[in-house]
């Protein structure tokens, strides 16, 4: 069977993209449920034993910026070969919320961690291979800050300003505009009815 396709979702907290996910999965097998091949569907940081247990370290941990980012790839470098290239290599397609277009917007862009450092890590885990697509949920951070509410205790990422979502959206943009032919940027203020009709368009071009 020919090789699977590598899917990410991504965008600011509060951005509503877990909301999309499972119906984008659902609307994803339904579609390639004729050719035999699944989706796995999973997530950074995570996605495998180990890099569960660094989410909890990374989501609630103090820490240095640069063991931030180290912790993150190491993550992804684990997921990469016990989880995606094997599904990838079955002819399975893989949903990932979040990859590494986060740790570019969130460690380089909202924290100020310089971008060569990160484009080292990033050929050192994963030589050139990238996501066949990239969903980025947009919107504007004290919107996002809104949605968040105070429905649950919110983790280091969570409670930060809207400043650094400022900076986070920012790079995630600067992202997409570098790479259209990988990303569909969502409006996320849309009704979740538009954004499935949009997200129907993007599951038919695939
Ligand atoms: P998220 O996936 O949004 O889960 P939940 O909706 O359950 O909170 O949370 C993961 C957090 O980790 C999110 O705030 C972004 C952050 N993150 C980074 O800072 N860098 C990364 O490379 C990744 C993958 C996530």
């Amino acid at each position: 069977m020919a090789r699977g396709r590598f899917v990410t979702f991504e965008g600011i907290d509060g951005a509503g993209k877990t909301t999309h996910l499972a119906w984008f999965r659902d609307r994803l097998a339904d579609k390639l449920a004729a050719t035999g091949r699944t989706v796995v569907m999973t997530r950074e940081p995570g996605g495998t034993a180990l890099g569960e247990s660094l989410r909890e370290i990374l989501l609630h941990q103090p820490m240095d910026l640069e063991t931030e980012a180290l912790l993150m790839f190491a993550a992804r470098r684990e997921h990469l070969a016990q989880v995606i290239e094997p599904a990838l290599a079955r002819g399975d397609w893989v949903l990932s919320d979040r990859f590494t277009d986060a740790t570019f917007a969130y460690q380089g862009g909202g924290r100020g961690l310089p971008r060569d450092k990160l484009e080292t890590l990033e050929r050192w885990v994963q030589g050139g291979f990238q996501p066949d697509l990239t969903v980025l949920f947009d919107i504007a951070p004290d919107t996002a800050s809104e949605r968040r509410g105070a429905a649950r205790e919110p983790d280091r990422f969570e409670s930060e300003t809207d400043a650094f979502f400022t900076r986070t959206r920012g790079e995630y943009l600067r992202r997409a505009e570098e790479a259209p032919y990988r990303f569909t940027i969502v409006d996320s203020t849309q009704s979740i009815e538009d954004i499935r009709k949009r997200l129907e368009n993007v599951i038919a071009s695939l």
